[in-house]
């Protein structure tokens, strides 16, 4: 059996249905991602989201995520990003959340792979860091199911991006992390976001991707923050039995696109 996982993030959903930044209506694109993988239901097996999922942190925007992911509830897990907040996420998505000390994250099974989901999030900062006592639950979860191939999730992508200022704003302790890695050659895979663009890098043997939005996009290379124009999407993992894997990006569809921008 293929594990099918489903990989969302950045959403920086509004309390408000119209609210946009740069000009982009969050709230439109993330319904339009949720059309399109309402096909996905029945046979992906999680929708994994990680971080940025409101922009202003209210109770009616976490509302918005409960309702509209309602199909999706019981297979979805989530991990903060640096626009998140603690509280927000433990009081209004409890029931869809682990805890590691006040981390929210998540460890399990699925098939023969193990899913773990780390915290990255620093309140009031924009980079990120896991912590020691973090890392060292995540060293006891690699040792306890060694013998699973294992994806990792988190907001902070643990490699360098194309942008300088980007890595001004990353995974502080990131090499404490892959020094953890060494000795646990069952992760296979790395899935984060926070950067709003595609990537896809080879590190010490392991693969790490970032994911695309499903809100605003930003161009990977360039000094400073530039939205791009690419069309929205999300990621989605085939986990083989074996040890395996295969992933891809998918995008919105052009006519989809241009059917949501207010100017067209
Ligand atoms: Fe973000």
């Amino acid at each position: 059996m293929t594990a099918r996982l489903l990989h969302l993030t950045d959403c920086h959903l509004f309390s408000s249905p119209t609210a946009t930044i740069q000009g982009i209506c969050t709230r439109d694109r993330w319904l339009n991602v949720l059309r399109q993988i309402e096909p996905e239901q029945t046979r992906a097996d999680r929708l994994v989201l990680t971080g940025d999922m409101t922009h202003d942190d209210l109770p009616e925007t976490y509302t918005v995520i409960r309702e509209t992911l309602a199909p999706w509830w019981p297979k979805t897990r989530f991990v903060p990003g640096n626009h998140d907040v603690r509280t927000g996420i433990c009081e209004h998505l409890h029931d869809r959340i682990q805890q590691t000390g006040k981390r929210i994250v998540f460890s399990e099974p699925v098939g023969p792979w193990q899913l773990i989901g780390l915290d990255s999030h620093v309140p009031g900062e924009v980079r990120g860091e896991l912590g020691e006592s973090q890392r060292a639950w995540l060293a006891e979860e690699l040792s306890r199911t060694s013998s699973r191939p294992t994806v990792l999730f988190l907001h902070h992508p643990p490699v360098d991006a194309p942008s300088p200022w980007m890595n001004a704003i990353g995974l502080t302790d990131r090499d404490q992390l892959w020094s953890l890695l060494r000795s646990h050659a069952q992760v296979r895979l790395i899935c984060a976001g926070h950067v709003h663009h595609e990537s896809s890098t080879l590190h010490q043997g392991v693969l790490v991707v970032t994911t695309p939005a499903t809100g605003v996009q930003f161009t990977p290379e360039s000094d400073t923050l530039v939205v791009d124009d690419l069309p929205w999407g999300y990621r989605v993992l085939e986990l083989h039995d074996e040890g395996t894997f295969q992933t891809r990006v998918v995008r919105l569809p052009l006519a989809t696109v241009c059917a949501s921008r207010p100017d067209d």
